[in-house]
């Protein structure tokens, strides 16, 4: 096919992931990115399904095409992700001038979807498994130097608020090797960070097993064998269930040294009620008796998590216990969500679900508490000197976008190249990024 192509990336990184692949796609077809809506003969919704407002966000945007489509039928518009994959035939009957429907197990009949809709009309493919892991494919990737690496797509929890298992299946474990072979490959063009992505990132392997052997792989080894390929620089990954957070995980994360100091360890709740009705396995003070261990063994582990307010039956004495576990986390940064129904889910059905004065009240209360902290924790980096990686200029101009190690954003007055590494003294903070001067790094002077 000829012509460009506009993707819009809706929820979490693993969509990020695909969209990379559905580029890649395209991209291998003879397409080209567009530059904006108006100019695209091919626009992409890559969608989430995980809160009711991401549906409402999706069928507004649709709306908004009818028009464009009307005055250029030969725009071809997809529906990808997790919505598609949840309300399938129904996306066509609400908007019927999307051409192609495709689940998230079915990317890699992308291409030929789209063709057989110019002939054929409206199509849909939405199927229960995946076939062909969408890293197979060829990906058009936003920066050169960092990657997603999928790892384990799908979930085989049942954490009774979440449509992800609904929508993304049962978990997956790629194949050690392959994953092997996609970091070399990816570091042989110049990446210097990869990403390991699952639903459950610590419970790889549980569904494979190492070739030439019945034993099954772990995470931890996972981790040490990416950790020892040379030329990458930073391992991230992402998102560890607090349950299968084992100690040879922590020791895997003190032990490798590519890996950063950086964990996303998702609460959801700090009561225990509450968490039993979730169907999350932990309760509270084995929770904060992980972060320690973990803050034990990795001193300077940069910490996030996840939050639901009002999940139902959640009462005020529940929500004071959610408060007071974050008081004592003292997470570096927590995305907080108020809870939301979703058709399917163990939740939605429940009684006594929380009026929506009562959760936005808690929600304000919480997220002013997580503020206050995030502040004191950014203030603990004042006068630090940190390795950095430049992700990109600053709207600013002259400035740039780095990261650190421990996941915390710290925009340098010096404008530098993406994927360079630079260390920065932090002369101010913020709850949600650093200010940060350069040093040079061997004479520690600054520059
Ligand atoms: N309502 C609100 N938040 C939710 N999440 C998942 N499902 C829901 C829901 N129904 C949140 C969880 C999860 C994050 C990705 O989204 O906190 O960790
Ligand atoms: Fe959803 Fe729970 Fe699986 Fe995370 S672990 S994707 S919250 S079901």
């Amino acid at each position: 096919m000829t012509g460009t192509y506009l993707i819009r990336t809706f929820g979490c990184q693993m969509n990020e992931h695909d969209s990379e692949r559905i580029g890649g796609l395209l991209r291998s077809d003879g397409m080209s990115p567009a530059d904006d809506l108006e100019g695209a003969s091919v626009v992409v919704f890559n969608t989430c399904a995980i809160r009711e407002n991401a549906d409402n966000r999706l069928y507004g945007n649709l709306g908004h095409l009818k028009p464009l489509k009307a005055r250029n039928p030969g725009l071809r518009i997809v529906v990808a992700g997790c919505l598609a994959q949840k309300d399938r035939g129904s996306i066509q009957e609400r908007a019927p001038w999307v051409d192609v429907v495709i689940g998230t197990h079915a990317l890699p009949s992308l291409l030929d979807l789209l063709r057989r809709s110019e002939r054929e009309g409206p199509l849909m493919d939405v199927r229960e498994h995946t076939e062909t892991f969408p890293s197979a494919l060829p990906a058009a990737r936003h920066d050169a130097f960092r990657a997603w690496v999928s790892i384990a797509p799908g979930c085989d929890n049942a954490c009774t608020f979440c449509i992800v298992p609904l929508v993304r299946g049962p978990q997956r474990s790629r194949p050690i090797g392959d994953i092997l072979a996609e970091v070399q490959g990816l570091v042989a063009r110049g990446v210097v960070e990869v990403t390991l992505l699952g639903q459950n990132v610590n419970t790889y392997g549980r569904d494979v097993t190492v070739p030439g052997s019945s034993r099954r792989p772990l995470f931890a080894d996972l981790l040490r064998e990416v950790d020892g390929v040379k030329g990458l620089r930073r391992v991230r990954f992402t998102s560890p269930h607090p349950h299968d957070f084992t100690e040879d995980v922590i020791a895997a994360i003190a032990g490798c040294e590519r890996v950063c100091e950086h964990i996303h360890f998702p609460l959801q709740s700090g009561s225990d009620r509450v968490l039993r009705a979730m169907r999350r396995s932990y309760r509270r003070e084995r929770y904060l008796g992980w972060l320690d261990q973990i803050r034990r063994a990795v001193p300077a582990i940069g910490v996030s998590t996840d939050i639901i307010v009002g999940f139902p039956g959640e009462t005020e004495r529940d929500f004071q216990d959610t408060l007071e576990v974050v008081e004592r986390a003292r997470f570096d940064s927590a995305y907080t969500f108020q809870y939301s129904p979703r058709p399917g889910t163990a939740a939605a059905t429940m009684d006594e679900q929380i009026s929506k004065e009562v959760v936005q009240e808690r929600f304000d209360r919480l997220v002013t508490l997580q503020e206050r902290i995030s502040t004191e924790r950014a203030a603990e980096q004042l006068g630090r000197t940190l390795e950095v990686l430049v992700e990109g200029g600053d709207r600013r101009g002259d400035s740039t976008r780095s990261r650190t190690r421990t996941n915390r954003i710290v925009h340098l007055s010096a404008p530098l190249e993406p994927g360079a590494f630079a260390q920065a003294r932090i002369t101010a903070t913020a709850p949600h990024h650093l200010m940060g001067d350069l040093v040079d790094a061997r004479a520690g002077a600054r520059v």
